[in-house]
């Protein structure tokens, strides 16, 4: 199957899913139910959630989006979880972006104050979904898994670090955290949130753990090359971001070429990581497409 028609039905299958979840926009305090669907319905690439779902179908060796219902509440999870670390790291004390996915922010579209509330109603809001799921002990384990990796030994720690390093000479180890935390964990808990609704064993879950946190990294260092060299039509925003803020990225700590040569190794590992799993094909195309961001 191409990976562009992967995308786009199981895209579908997560829009709806996501739509029922959220409130209508015009439910009171609508302003905030607004926000939350401008943030969630504004033309996100749905990697994290696409990512558990291949992750899923290649574990149980058949692709049929016909049968994805009982992933829907995870899926939808990482998600909100996403959308609303990106509302968070647009705020004026945070990144300060004006734009993202080639619109105003939703700080500067609601106002800040209305920006932290959907965030925080946003992230809850993945917890809530996450009890949806069925079976209590399952639903039990996502929640501890993704809380975990939210958590300040995760995304949050990675967010805090980073903002934290900002006008600051650290080395290549700190900033090596910041993007396993900031980015890798919630891609690792997307196959790992797959690995425990398939009840894969350890070693599967382990290595495919290891597989999305190695991705995350390459991901965010392509992030931090496109925001220097990169146009908007690839980033969303202006290029040169990170730099204005006096950031601490790969490029501005090693030079454009190691990082770039970092993310290919980065790559190649990842993939060498999953080569010999049987029905690999959609994770295969995950670490191409990072491959092909690069400029
Ligand atoms: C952006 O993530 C933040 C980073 C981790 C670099 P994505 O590139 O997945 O953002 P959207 O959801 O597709 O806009
Ligand atoms: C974002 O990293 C990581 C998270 C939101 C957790 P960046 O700050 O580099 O992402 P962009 O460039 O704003 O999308
Ligand atoms: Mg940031
Ligand atoms: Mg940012
Ligand atoms: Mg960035």
């Amino acid at each position: 199957m191409l990976i562009q028609e992967y995308f786009q039905t199981r895209s579908e299958i997560l829009e709806k899913a996501l739509d029922s979840y959220l409130a209508p926009s015009d439910e009171y305090p609508s302003q905030l139910h607004e926000a939350m669907r401008y943030s969630i319905f504004s033309g996100g690439k749905r990697l994290r959630p696409i990512l558990f779902f291949a992750t899923y179908e290649m574990l149980i060796g058949r692709k049929n989006v016909n049968r994805l219902e009982r992933l829907l509440p995870a899926a939808c999870a990482l998600e909100l979880v996403h959308a609303a670390s990106l509302i968070h790291d647009d705020l004026p004390s945070i990144d300060n972006s004006s734009e993202r996915r080639g619109m105003p922010s939703c700080h500067v579209k609601f106002g800040e104050a209305t920006a932290i509330m959907a965030g925080d109603a946003l992230l809850t809001k993945a917890i809530e979904v996450l009890t949806d799921i069925k079976n209590i002990k399952v639903a039990l384990a996502c929640i501890q898994l993704l809380t975990r990796a939210i958590s300040t030994r995760g995304m949050i720690g990675g967010q805090a670090v980073d903002i934290l390093s900002a006008k600051k000479k650290i080395n290549i180890n700190t900033l090596r955290y910041i993007h396993l935390k900031k980015t890798g964990s919630l891609l690792q808990a997307a196959v790992e949130l797959a690995c425990i609704i398939y009840d894969a064993e350890e070693n599967v879950s382990i290595t495919l753990g290891n597989f999305a946190l190695n991705l995350g990294l390459a991901y965010q260092i392509v992030d931090d090359i496109l925001d220097e060299v990169g146009s908007f039509e690839v980033l969303g925003k202006e290029p040169g971001e990170d730099s204005r803020n006096y950031k601490a990225t790969y490029p501005s700590l090693i030079g454009l070429e190691t990082s770039k040569k970092t993310a290919e190794k980065l790559l190649r590992d990842s993939y060498n990581m999953i080569k010999n799993m049987k029905n690999n094909d959609i994770l295969i195309e995950f670490v191409n497409m990072i491959k092909e961001r690069l400029p």
